[in-house]
């Protein structure tokens, strides 16, 4: 049995993320996301906010459990025993910087792997800044994120 974590930022989940958490629950026997913190991004939605924005649209996928963590990635790993991460990539540009980070993590723990999932072709151009940013210049985000979620995101931007 082959449980594999799915980190990030999911501030918010984008159509581009449930489409890796999907092929990823074929893939692995468990996957289990995990909402953590980037110190470098300031956030839209607090990280409760997030686990339940994307258990709300993971709810049919019985394999997937949802949870936050805030320290190393490694650690939380080492608590539960996983050793896949699942990380998605969308275009040469994502590279450096997950490379990056897949090579730290195997510093810190050398049992650990990085399994990278190529983005579907049609969410090559996604992300949660420029979904939020097209939100915020109240531009249409449907298909961008799951229908589930859009006033969430649309009436957060607009502190409704
Ligand atoms: O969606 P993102 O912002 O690209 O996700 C980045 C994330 C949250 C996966 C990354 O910042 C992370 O792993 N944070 C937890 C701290 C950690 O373990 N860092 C790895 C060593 S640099």
């Amino acid at each position: 049995m082959i449980t594999a974590i799915y980190p990030g930022s999911f501030d918010p989940i984008t159509n581009g993320h449930l489409d890796i958490i999907k092929r990823a629950s074929k893939t692995f026997d468990k996957i289990i996301v995990i909402v953590s913190m980037n110190p470098d991004k300031k956030g839209l939605f607090n990280i409760e906010e997030r686990v339940e924005l994307i258990k709300r649209v993971t709810r049919d996928i019985p394999n997937v459990k949802v949870e936050s963590f805030s320290g190393l990635l490694v650690d939380f790993m080492k608590e539960r025993n996983i050793k896949v991460i699942i990380k998605g990539l969308r275009a040469v540009s994502d590279f450096e910087y997950e490379f990056q980070m897949s090579l730290m993590n195997k510093k810190l723990n050398p049992e650990v792997e990085t399994v990278f999932m190529m983005t579907a072709a049609e969410y090559s151009y996604l992300s949660s800044s420029s979904v939020k940013q097209v939100a915020m210049f109240k531009g249409c985000i449907k298909g961008l994120i799951p229908d589930d979620i859009i006033s969430d995101v649309t009436n957060k931007i607009h502190n409704k």
